[in-house]
């Protein structure tokens, strides 16, 4: 009798554990950001949802062969996972399961063609992105949550893009807010967006005179005004040569590395594939995920636009800073390498960005083999500084699965200087990247971190002032941006030199590579990260090796560790932690106050309670600090039950 009691108790204690979620109603499966957006969204003809289920088909993961071919992975995918993930126990697992096609069929059959579309599936958050027309939303939510297997329904988060890629000839005076990077909460950044608009329209006037093409080349660019088109170019490298020499990647072609036999893929706008810069680049695969189409270039783009909305303008700018090849004029240091390209963004500057895409594009590289992720792209409009802890956003969980599944991921860390860093570069193990000017000063653009939870950001940085790249308004032209969107894949394009060096490296082993053999890595800070890139002594670098410790005293070689002789471990220096040492802890406080961001107050959006914990300092574990959010409060119930237990 009283055992039942107690029974009982617990019972009813785990159910309200259980509903006691932030973020999801228990009962209704139904996100409180979607709840809002259907009381408020006024203007929108469809709503767009992610449906995410509870299950997936059992698969049997013994034999790999079987499960790519039912489960859609290339060959390529499995060779890259076994070269590349170190933990060979750990080759597939149940996020690599296609999702449940019956379970899409009935989520469809809760309407019609009219009434709802099949936008994006995402296997590994086991979801599909859908679209509603707008009156009858209520009517197929209440039918999509009704089924058994749908576990949750959400927004798909979207991001306004205001203002649009800076384009300019002088360095700028303020932050500048780029393109599709970056874009901040409203009410905070009125004066900042006036200011940045002012800079762009300054800079469009000088647009008309800039474009040069190659085949005017030099004596073109000698008879601009502007200091940038006068420097002299090297034979070779040509415009480029400030940039790739400032990260020693010359070191690297040198002993004949040039990418080859390295899968990049690419997501942004779309590309011009015909330019005269990619005529040698292998395009091993395409896809545009706004029109559901496999080409990647062939959107009208009418030039009298802004630059920054033509819908090949950006793609193309970025591709050739990673690969493109024209000797005297540009050399992208990845030439040689194989591209995957991938048209995630609608340059229109009103139209939202919306995560699926970017979502479904990195799940569509990774399963055809790709190696490397280059994406100039952040979004922040939405996330508060405390959603910036590398697990909150959907986008930011996916990076690190693709890490997790043996692809490095490069991101631009942002143009919005003191506010902070975009996401996904929040996440954990990916590399992101700020921009210096050819003297090696961060730019004041720069993003800063750190990350909400303390981690260290940008992880590097590489020239993003006046970086020369092939433009889109024709096969021959050429101009000057600024922006981390150039320093990204400038850094991506080393980083794939240093794997076409290093097959075997696992991506967490490039990553303590690229930032243990950084400018400050025995220094870093939250403006500069681990300092400017340098690809030659990441070439050198030794990996971390624990039993090697374990054995002979030595092998914790990244530089913020040592071997402790006594424990036979390895050790961070204090007040380094993580796996490679690669976290700085920065204060709660002080990061807080820093960003003027809201550590210790509910943010407006949901009410994730923002309470720093501090990491054990000297840590050499693979454990993240982690905030505190629900989890404290279920913490809580938890030492109550314990207590009635008694
Ligand atoms: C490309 O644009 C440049 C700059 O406007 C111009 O000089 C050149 O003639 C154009 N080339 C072609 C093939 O249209
Ligand atoms: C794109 O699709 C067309 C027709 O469906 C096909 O012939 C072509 O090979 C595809 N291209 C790529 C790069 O996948
Ligand atoms: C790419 O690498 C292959 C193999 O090393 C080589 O044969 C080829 O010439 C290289 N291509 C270029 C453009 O250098
Ligand atoms: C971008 O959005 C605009 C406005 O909705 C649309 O007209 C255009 O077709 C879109 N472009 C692409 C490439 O999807
Ligand atoms: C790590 O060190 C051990 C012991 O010296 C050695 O046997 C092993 O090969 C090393 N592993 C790597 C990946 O270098
Ligand atoms: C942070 O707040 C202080 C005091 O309210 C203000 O002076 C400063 O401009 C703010 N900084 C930013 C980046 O918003
Ligand atoms: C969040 O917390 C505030 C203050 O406690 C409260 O007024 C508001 O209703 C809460 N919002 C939601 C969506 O629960």
């Amino acid at each position: 009798m009283k055992i039942n009691y107690i029974l009982l108790l617990i019972l009813l204690l785990i159910k309200l554990i259980n509903s006691f979620n932030y973020e999801f109603d228990g009962k209704y499966k139904i996100s409180e950001k979607l709840t809002d957006h259907l009381i408020n969204n006024q203007d929108e003809e469809n709503i767009k949802i992610w449906v995410t289920f509870n299950s997936k088909k059992k698969e049997n993961f013994y034999n790999i062969e079987e499960f790519s071919k039912n489960n859609g992975l290339k060959k390529e995918s499995i060779e890259r996972r076994i070269n590349r993930c170190h933990d060979k126990n750990k080759i597939i697992d149940d996020s690599d399961i296609i999702i449940n096609q019956d379970f899409i069929n009935q989520v469809l059959t809760c309407g019609n063609e009219n009434t709802i579309k099949l936008i994006q599936k995402s296997n590994w958050l086991n979801s599909i992105s859908i679209s509603l027309l707008k009156e009858t939303s209520n009517k197929l939510i209440d039918c999509i949550k009704s089924l058994e297997f749908v576990e949750t329904v959400d927004l798909v988060t979207k991001f306004k893009k205001k203002t649009t890629t800076t384009t300019t000839t002088k360095p700028l005076s303020s932050s500048s807010n780029e393109f599709n990077g970056c874009l901040k909460n409203d009410e905070d950044n009125s004066k900042f967006e006036k200011e940045f608009n002012n800079l762009i329209e300054k800079k469009l006037l000088d647009l008309k005179n800039k474009l040069y093409s190659s085949s005017a080349s030099a004596s073109a660019s000698a008879s601009s005004s502007d200091s940038y088109f006068n420097e002299i170019p090297d034979k070779y490298y040509g415009y480029s040569n400030t940039g790739l020499r400032q990260i020693n990647v010359d070191k690297l072609h040198e002993m004949g590395y040039d990418g080859f036999g390295i899968k990049i893929l690419i997501t942004d706008t779309g590309y011009r594939k015909s330019h005269e810069v990619f005529k040698h680049m292998k395009i091993i695969g395409e896809y545009n995920f706004l029109k559901n189409k496999n080409n990647t270039q062939d959107d009208f783009d009418p030039f009298f636009k802004d630059v920054n909305e033509q819908q090949t303008g950006h793609g193309t700018f970025t591709l050739s800073t990673l690969g493109g090849y024209r000797p005297g004029v540009l050399i992208g240091a990845a030439y040689n390498a194989s591209f995957l390209l991938a048209e995630t963004e609608n340059a229109t500057s009103d139209f939202p960005l919306e995560e699926d895409n970017w979502i479904a594009a990195i799940e569509w590289g990774e399963s055809h083999g790709a190696q490397l992720v280059s994406s100039s792209l952040g979004y922040e409009n939405w996330y508060t500084y405390a959603n910036k802890d590398g697990h909150f956003s959907k986008i930011s969980r996916v990076a690190t699965m693709a890490v997790n599944k043996g692809m490095v991921v490069v991101m631009g860390v942002g143009n919005s200087g003191d506010l902070g860093m975009g996401i996904p570069a929040d996440a954990e193990y990916v590399i992101s990247v700020g921009a210096i000017d050819s003297n090696g000063e961060r730019t004041e653009f720069s993003s800063i971190g750190p990350t909400a939870d303390g981690r260290i950001k940008p992880e590097v940085m590489a020239l993003g002032l006046g970086n020369l790249v092939a433009h889109n308004l024709n096969d021959t032209t050429y101009d000057r941006f600024d922006g981390t969107s150039f320093s990204c894949p400038l850094v991506a394009s080393g980083i794939a030199l240093l794997m076409q060096a290093h097959p075997n490296w696992s991506p967490k082993q490039i990553y303590e590579a690229v930032i243990s053999s950084a400018s400050k890595s025995k220094s870093p800070d939250y403006l500069m990260g681990f300092g400017i890139f340098n690809a030659l002594k990441a070439y050198e670098h030794n990996p971390t090796n624990s039993s090697d410790c374990t054995i002979n005293g030595i092998g914790c070689s990244n530089s913020n560790g040592r071997c402790n002789l006594q424990s036979k471990q390895c050790q961070c220096e204090l007040p380094f932690y993580g796996q490679f040492c690669q976290y700085n802890r920065i204060p709660c406080g002080q990061r807080c106050l820093f960003l003027n961001s809201t550590c210790g107050i509910p943010s407006n959006n949901f009410n994730v309670s923002f309470t720093c914990i501090e990491p054990n300092i000297g840590d050499f574990s693979n454990q993240s600090p982690k905030l505190n959010n629900n989890n404290f409060y279920k913490s809580l119930f938890i030492i109550f039950l314990f207590f009635i237990s008694i």
